[in-house]
């Protein structure tokens, strides 16, 4: 079928193009060469274009699918952890014991930043929100970065080095913003307990943190740790496409992140809660969700590709109430506030017919709400775990020898060409 083309008649010429097929998915109609009939195709937003081939994540949103490279998610949240889905999206496959452990001794090797990192902390103020301290830094660590992106091994390193680090950073800005001294990263613990020892520890040698509570770590990680072409991994790989360097495209994809439409539904899901308040004002607050006059929506609810429940929200789910339960925080007003909110939204008609359940940015929230993580490091986290799936998709980007700058084109429906006057002339 790889001769398959679709014809597109307008203004008396019928075009052709090929139709290039998916291993899974909506085939994709190449109409790359549809500018030489002086038309251009007009998607905003991308509903329906692919803006390139890639083998790393499949979702179906109207099954309610996501696969990393062809896993499903449910299976490598249940039967793996981070590190291996890390090792699976950059190599194509899961590792071995052995492959595993050679992995995660790099990634330990790998978390303490240059020294000269720590000075740039002092420049900001204590109140700072941690997503511009984390874009700064990220954008930092690129002027230290001495490996060759041309380098197929130079690439792979460059993703080590990102996936060890981001943690680090993400660590001291909480305790920046916390006012409390940085604790440096410890080889001798898992990645997920790392990450919450540098956060949380009185002490260097404090002892590890629970592992259940790793363990949730893990899980959010895992379930965070790539999503398809999403807004910020495009910004990655846009960024990418022009030949910058790696780690600022990195950091462009935390700012795209950042966004309350996208990764910074999180900590926007708990501010809105807190906005909500009590269970009674439930009912007036789903009124203006409905409301097309009214800016309020549900965040936390909705998803440009599911329109089925999202896999991973279901696992977050189970992974919030277990959090819950262990915290002794199903009584907190805030979480019996979240549960019921989602039991009458999803029983409610208007969320029922545009198909918006709880994502899984809503559950994600208020699990790290109940780990006592505050709100605005909820996005930063979600950037700790998507920079594998940034990180794969640049990887991908750059070997890809289609690869070229991406430059979108336009409908230009501004003044047609006039003349400048003198400015004594103008009224
Ligand atoms: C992430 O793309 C990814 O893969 C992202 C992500 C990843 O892992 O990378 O999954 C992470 O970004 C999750 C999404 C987090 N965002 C939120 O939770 C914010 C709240 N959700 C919405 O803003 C919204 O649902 C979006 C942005 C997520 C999706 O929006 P779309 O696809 O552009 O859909 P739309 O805005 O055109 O909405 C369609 C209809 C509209 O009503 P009508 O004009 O048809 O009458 O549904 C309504 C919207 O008003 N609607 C909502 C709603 N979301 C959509 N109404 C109330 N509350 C909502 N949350």
């Amino acid at each position: 079928m790889a001769d398959r083309k679709a014809s597109l008649s307008f203004d008396q010429q019928t075009l052709e193009f090929p139709v290039l097929n998916a291993t899974l998915g909506p085939d994709v109609i190449d109409i790359k060469s549809l500018g030489n009939a002086g038309v251009f195709a007009f998607d905003p937003g991308f509903y329906s274009t692919a803006s390139c081939t890639s083998k790393i994540t499949f979702i179906d949103g109207d099954k309610g699918v996501l696969l990393y490279r062809g896993y499903p998610i449910d299976q490598l949240a249940y039967h793996s952890d981070y590190m291996e889905v890390c090792y699976l999206l950059l190599n194509g496959e899961l590792p071995d014991a052995q492959e595993k452990n050679a992995f995660i001794k790099e990634i330990n090797q790998a978390h303490e930043l240059p020294p000269k990192m720590l000075h740039l902390f002092k420049g900001f103020d204590q109140d700072a929100h941690p997503m511009s301290i984390l874009i700064a830094l990220v954008g930092a660590l690129s002027a230290f970065d001495s490996k060759n992106p041309k380098d197929p091994a130079g690439r792979y390193q460059m993703a080590i080095e990102l996936i060890a680090k981001i943690p680090t950073i993400a660590a001291m800005c909480y305790r920046h913003t916390q006012g409390l001294a940085f604790i440096p990263p410890r080889a001798d613990l898992s990645y997920a307990e790392n990450f919450l020892h540098m956060m949380f520890a009185e002490e260097a040698d404090s002892p590890a943190p629970d592992p259940i509570l790793a363990r949730a770590m893990d899980r959010i990680f895992t379930l965070h740790a790539d999503h398809e072409q999403n807004a910020s991994t495009s910004t990655v790989r846009m960024a990418g496409s022009t030949g910058a360097n790696p780690i600022a495209c990195i950091a462009a994809g935390i700012a795209a992140l950042w966004g309350p439409a996208h990764g910074g539904a999180n900590e926007a899901a708990l501010n809105m809660l807190h906005q909500i308040g009590s269970e009674d004002k439930v009912e007036s607050y789903l009124e203006r969700a409905k409301d097309p006059k009214d800016p309020f929506l549900l965040m936390g609810f909705g998803h440009r590709v599911y329109k089925n429940y999202d896999p991973r929200a279901k696992i977050m789910r189970e992974t919030c109430h277990e959090v819950l339960d262990l915290v002794g925080a199903k009584e907190d007003p805030i979480f019996k506030l979240a549960l019921h909110l989602e039991k009458i939204a999803l029983e409610d008609s208007y969320f029922v017919e545009k198909k918006l359940y709880p994502n899984v940015d809503f559950y994600s929230g208020i699990t790290q709400s109940a780990l006592g993580i505050p709100s605005t490091m909820f996005t930063v986290i979600f950037a700790l775990a998507r920079t594998v799936g940034w990180a794969s998709n640049w990887i991908e980007m750059i070997s890809d020898p289609q690869q070229r700058l991406s430059r979108p084109r336009q409908l230009y429906t501004g003044e047609k060409e006039r003349a400048v006057k003198p400015i004594a002339e103008r009224a």
